[in-house]
């Protein structure tokens, strides 16, 4: 073979023993090498490992970041970064684009593991689950009554989705099946060839609200907005107040749309009938107050967790890489 068909990846994670073999098989001179450990790798840990490789691409996940600090720094070798992930928040595209490495994602892949995820977390907090699972296991039932438990009826109730991008509209199409009337906030109003997505399939295309109209209106509100200026903190406690009291709040997009500190405030209070949340302003720490709260449904980061997703999320990660060694030759 050569030597100009050859491609070093980098993987900053241990990847699985068959997707390695699965994938070096179906790309003749693919050379992949991934960490020993599945920890996210530090800023200077990652460039220390980059500086050694000197790979042509490097695959991250969410958890590792790629800001100018560390996107300056990386070896001339590197043209293209993949996260295993669709969220880029983590990563600097611009100072990327600016140094000519390409930054790839996994959109589209993990939109149905993901919106099934956020049906657990609305019928786990709707339905208090996770109290009824204790009571059971501390062997606190004491048997049938009247009002034990009583959690929050969907069948009718309003779904307000924040982001109404591949997840928010997958979260919208399942609740149909529950019988829920959706409201969505996004950037801007769908368009009429959006709304087919809805309509192909029979179903009234939820309705374009502001954010405090959302608020006010919604029983169960759903967040799936990507990370930006816009959306950090848009949760801020005068928000969360602004919730109908006994509002059911759920988070898959990521932990600093919401205000921690005043989601647990609000909590404590007696806002909010329950919350279901998987992902956290300091990911991996989760504020302690929130293990405190039997109301909050608490997952760590695993909406796109499925096995098959998982597997696709990470060859797409690696074949977007040698894609773009390819396209470049
Ligand atoms: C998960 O949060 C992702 O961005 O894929």
């Amino acid at each position: 073979m050569n030597q100009k068909d050859k491609i070093k990846i980098f993987a900053t994670r241990k990847l699985p023993d068959a997707l390695c073999k699965e994938l070096q098989d179906c790309h003749s001179g693919l050379e992949l090498i991934c960490t020993e450990t599945d920890t996210p790798l530090g800023k200077d840990e990652l460039l220390k490992r980059v500086e050694a490789e000197e790979p042509y691409g490097i695959v991250i996940t969410l958890a590792e970041k790629c800001k100018s600090d560390v996107v300056s720094r990386l070896p001339e070798s590197v043209k293209a970064i993949s996260t295993i992930a669709v969220g880029t928040d983590n990563i600097d595209s611009k100072a990327c684009k600016e140094r000519g490495i390409g930054v790839y994602n996994t959109p589209d892949l993990l939109t149905e593991a993901t919106a099934d995820l956020t049906w657990a977390l609305i019928l786990a907090a709707s339905r208090r689950v996770i109290e009824g699972h204790k009571m059971c296991v501390n062997n606190r039932f004491a048997g049938w009554s009247p009002t034990l438990l009583m959690g929050k009826e969907l069948n009718g109730a309003t779904l307000g989705i924040v982001g109404l991008g591949r997840i928010g509209k997958a979260v919208a199409r399942r609740a149909s099946g529950f019988g829920m009337k959706v409201i969505y906030n996004n950037r801007k109003p769908m368009e009429i060839s959006e709304e087919a997505y809805f309509t192909d399939l029979n179903l009234n295309p939820p309705e374009y609200v502001t954010v405090d109209d959302l608020c006010r209106l919604s029983d169960v509100i759903s967040l799936h907005c990507p990370l930006n200026k816009e959306s950090l903190k848009l949760f801020d406690e005068a928000r969360l107040l602004s919730c109908k009291k006994d509002a059911v709040l759920v988070n898959m997009a990521r932990g600093t749309v919401i205000d921690e500190n005043a989601l647990v405030k609000t909590l404590k209070s007696g806002h909010f009938m329950g919350v279901g949340l998987d992902v956290y302003e300091n990911e991996p720490e989760i504020h302690k107050g929130l293990m405190e709260i039997d109301r909050a449904v608490l997952l760590p980061h695993i909406g796109s967790a499925t096995t098959a997703t998982r597997w696709k999320m990470m060859s797409s990660a690696v074949n977007a890489i040698v894609e773009h060694f390819r396209d470049m030759d």
